[in-house]
């Protein structure tokens, strides 16, 4: 593991995207899953930059959505599609057949997970993934004691993850269930970076970095991963 310890959430912002940005330079074509959530909203304005500075291309890749609350369209502010697409995909102009969402509103989330496993595939697998870390060790809705299936399935939430979720949504949203690429989906990517930030993150992050592996906080699953990178701000970093 890197690991690399910045002043603050700008810094860390800047670190991991540049990260990216020489991943990308380095494997054009490649597969990228990039996180929603708050956490990865700064290393998106800095991904932006960098291309306005003609420091990387963002449309030499493809993308693969990470997760999706079951029942949340674009329209619903705090989806996951809705935070990318306005964050990330559309600022940064990326042409919308390089992205492959799940839709969460679609009738059959089961051929959601199978459309989503096919792009991995015909896309060579995951390249790099970008991942933020829930205040219950969950990486994307790879939930605690979850399922280690392959591929990508739907979950229950998680209470911790519903009792946050209240923070993307501009209304209360009974949200139950996720769909999810799976933890073993994510780590047979080639590169993870790991973000977070604050100092409500720095218990969950020295259990997930430093405590023995355990599906109790699936972020700590990927301690073994043979190039993981791990970017946090110094108040997330207090316990490590
Ligand atoms: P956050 O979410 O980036 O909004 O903290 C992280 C997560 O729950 O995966």
């Amino acid at each position: 593991m890197q690991l690399f310890i910045e002043e603050d959430y700008e810094a860390m912002s800047k670190k991991a995207a540049e990260c990216i940005a020489c991943f990308i330079n380095q494997n054009p074509g490649a597969l990228l899953c990039l996180a929603g959530g708050n956490t990865p909203l700064g290393v998106f304005e800095h991904l932006i930059q960098m291309q306005q500075d003609g420091k990387v291309e963002l449309n030499s890749v493809y993308y693969a959505e990470l997760d999706e609350w079951v029942g949340l369209g674009y329209e619903e502010v705090g989806s996951c599609k809705q935070l990318l697409a306005d964050n990330f995909y559309n600022k940064a102009q990326i042409q919308w057949e390089r992205v492959h969402y799940f839709d969460g509103l679609a009738t059959d989330m089961e051929a959601e997970c199978r459309l989503m496993e096919r792009w991995l595939a015909d896309h060579g697998g995951l390249g790099l993934t970008l991942l933020g870390i829930g205040m219950n060790g969950h990486i994307g809705f790879n939930e605690p004691n979850g399922s280690d299936a392959r591929g990508c399935f739907t979950v229950q939430l998680d209470e911790i993850t519903k009792e946050v979720s209240a923070k993307y949504f501009n209304k209360v949203l009974p949200v139950e269930t996720g769909i999810t690429i799976g933890w073993k989906e994510l780590y047979s990517s080639k590169e993870v970076i790991f973000i977070a930030n604050g100092k409500q993150k720095a218990p969950i992050i020295q259990k997930s970095l430093y405590e023995a592996p355990t599906a109790t906080v699936p972020a700590s699953l990927f301690q073994t991963h043979p190039s993981l990178t791990v970017v946090l701000d110094q108040e997330a970093a207090c316990k490590v």
